[in-house]
């Protein structure tokens, strides 16, 4: 069989399993992307870009492309689109597999603040910390805006086009990824006594996780957000070479 994989994308691991498919005749690979920053890098294979409509703009998506397989190689902290691209693929009758990266977990010498959502996250902000480090993206920092006496490092992609909705603040633009030396460096040089993130997981933005236990600070850590009801793909990977073996099985029945 030949496989048209539509990819939902905007992760490390969606960009390394287009590359890996873009690579195999058998495959002809799409990558679709919210259209959240401004220059995405370039991916392999063919790119679309923006919000599909709903889950029946997804459908009709499906349809139109004749899709074989879609891959959910979303952000775990992207809640919606994982809804959207289950219900789909169900009413479509197309199969769905997931990609997702494990969550960190908690090491020795960790100093972790684990909450459900940044509201808590911000509520305890101020307890644990005067510096913090926010690395939650731009979308998510107005859960910060009534936080006074904390100032914050705000680490974007791209540059904000509207003022951003906190009191103290400044901004680094960087893109990742980030090791924990350089990590190390960042906190140390603007005193950070505190760092929030989400729980993404992987290699490419663990640097901060890592050099906070290193230099002994707290981390304000929010939970991944539980699977919507009845989520059932056909089945779960955890990285883009396990998802190749999947796809490959496929293709070969
Ligand atoms: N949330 C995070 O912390 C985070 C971090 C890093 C990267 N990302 C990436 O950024 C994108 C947006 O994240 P989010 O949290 O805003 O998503 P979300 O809340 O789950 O989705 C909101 C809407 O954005 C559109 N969308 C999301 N991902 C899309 C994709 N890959 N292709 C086409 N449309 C997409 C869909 O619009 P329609 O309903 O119109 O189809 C979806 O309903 C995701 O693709 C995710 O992989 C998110």
């Amino acid at each position: 069989m030949s496989g048209k994989v539509l990819i939902l994308g905007g992760t490390g691991d969606a960009a390394r399993l287009a590359a890996i498919l873009d690579l195999d005749p058998r495959f002809a690979v799409t990558t679709s992307l919210a259209g959240r920053t401004e220059a995405p890098k370039k991916l392999p294979g063919k790119v679309r870009i923006g919000g599909f409509g709903g889950i029946e703009g997804l459908i009709e998506t499906l349809h139109r492309d004749k899709t074989d397989i879609l891959v959910d190689a979303t952000h775990p902290f992207a809640a919606q689109i994982r809804r959207h691209a289950m219900a789909a693929a169900t009413e479509a009758n197309v199969p769905l597999l997931r990609l997702e990266r494990p969550a960190w977990v908690r090491q020795r010498g960790d100093r972790w603040h684990e909450v459900d959502n940044l509201a808590e996250a911000a509520k305890q902000a101020p307890k644990l910390g005067r510096r913090a480090f926010l690395t939650v993206g731009r979308k998510e920092l107005a859960a910060f805006a009534d936080i006074a006496g904390v100032h914050f490092l705000v680490r974007l992609v791209d540059p904000p086009s509207a003022p951003l909705p906190l009191a103290d603040f400044e901004v680094l633009l960087e893109r990742g990824p980030f090791d924990e030396t350089e990590e190390l460096q960042l906190l140390r040089a603007r005193r950070v006594d505190l760092v929030i993130a989400k729980n993404s997981g992987g290699e490419a933005t663990y640097g901060k996780i890592a050099a906070a236990r290193a230099l002994k600070i707290p981390v304000l850590l929010q939970r991944r957000p539980p699977l919507p009801p009845g989520y059932a793909p056909a089945a779960t990977v955890e990285t883009p070479e396990a998802a190749m073996a999947w796809l490959d099985k496929v293709a070969k029945e």
